[in-house]
């Protein structure tokens, strides 16, 4: 229960009235070391190629990417997210170049290590996506995913980028059991500090579709996800996804896609007390971005979608404007 006064001897707006009071009053705050930065990545030399459906964005050479950690170092950004533009010539029906110790990802985490050590942190997607020549996060079988099969490449793909040197692995994918079997495989490989960021709550969305374009598996997508991902008529369900990650020995979830999906990031948060991140999604920021573009919302929407995560009990939140907003909150 919540004892409150009672007009007029309450006035709430009196704790409005200025900006220090404002300051003063305020129940959430966000920082850059709230923030990850997602980066594409592309084959090819001395390369920023933008994105047709995400203005602002670009794929990186790997040689461009000191370029891209620097900045990101200087804003006190504490983590990236790799997600490769894989050339169609090297994809496949079961995505075998997630397995190549020389594919973009696994040469890009080799370069930022050797360079920069353990001064940022690195999460990979585990999934299928970027590879497989159907776009799909696994192995199909008359346009079924499947479940088993794919985990036994995803516990490969996983304990790869460890041993490249990647920090956080995020499963992305929503095989069941998948996240179980990737612990005991690196632990068992020496791999115990790893962490696993679980993609736990990840709903077959449509605002998806600009990331499809960044990595190049929108054209070659057949059909859709939701034999795997969540419907997004459920909420409860999201709870037993959460507890079977947890039990499998996940150390942080993940809720995407993010501002449709901020009471999702509230019922975790309150019933596991775990750190819990979302996922502002490519959509999101493609609609904000076109929203600002054209003159209808305010370039201010975009504090304001960020800071709704952290309202709602997020402690980071992976966002294609991480980079721009730790410049304005500096
Ligand atoms: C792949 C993956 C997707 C995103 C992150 N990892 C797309 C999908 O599941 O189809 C989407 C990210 C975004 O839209 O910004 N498993």
């Amino acid at each position: 229960m919540i004892i409150t006064g009672k007009y007029p001897a309450l006035r709430l707006r009196r704790n409005r009235k200025f900006e220090w009071t404002r300051r003063l009053i305020q129940e959430s705050n966000l920082s850059s070391s709230d923030l990850i930065l997602p980066v594409f990545l592309i084959d090819g030399k001395n390369k920023n190629q933008s994105i047709n459906s995400m203005p602002g964005i670009y794929r990186y050479t790997i040689d461009k990417l000191a370029k891209v950690v620097d900045r990101a170092l200087s804003q006190k950004i504490p983590m990236i997210a790799l997600f490769p533009y894989t050339n169609s010539k090297l994809k496949n029906n079961n995505g075998s170049e997630a397995l190549n110790e020389d594919n973009l990802v696994c040469r890009a985490i080799r370069y930022i290590k050797k360079r920069y050590k353990n001064k940022i942190g690195i999460m990979c997607d585990v999934a299928l996506d970027p590879y497989t020549s159907h776009g799909h996060d696994g192995l199909i079988k008359s346009n079924y995913v499947l479940n088993d099969e794919t985990v036994e490449i995803l516990i490969k793909q996983s304990l790869l980028q460890a041993q490249m040197g990647c920090d956080v692995i995020a499963p992305s994918d929503m095989m069941d059991g998948r996240v179980g079997k990737i612990r005991r495989n690196l632990d068992k490989n020496g791999y115990q500090l790893v962490q696993i960021l679980s993609y736990a709550v990840k709903y077959a969305s449509n605002f998806y579709g600009p990331f499809r374009d960044a990595v190049g598996s929108k054209n070659l997508l057949k059909n859709d996800k939701k034999n795997y991902q969540m419907d997004y008529r459920n909420k409860l369900e999201a709870l037993r996804e959460v507890s079977l990650d947890i039990k499998e020995g996940a150390d942080i979830v993940m809720i995407k896609p993010g501002m449709p999906y901020l009471d999702l990031i509230s019922l975790v948060k309150e019933n596991f007390k775990i750190p819990v991140f979302a996922y502002q999604v490519s959509g999101e920021y493609a609609l904000i971005n076109n929203g600002i573009k054209k003159g209808l919302i305010n370039k201010d929407a975009i504090l304001e979608s960020l800071i709704s995560f952290k309202r709602a009990g997020a402690n980071a939140i992976v966002t294609y404007y991480a980079d721009q907003i730790s410049k304005l909150l500096k």
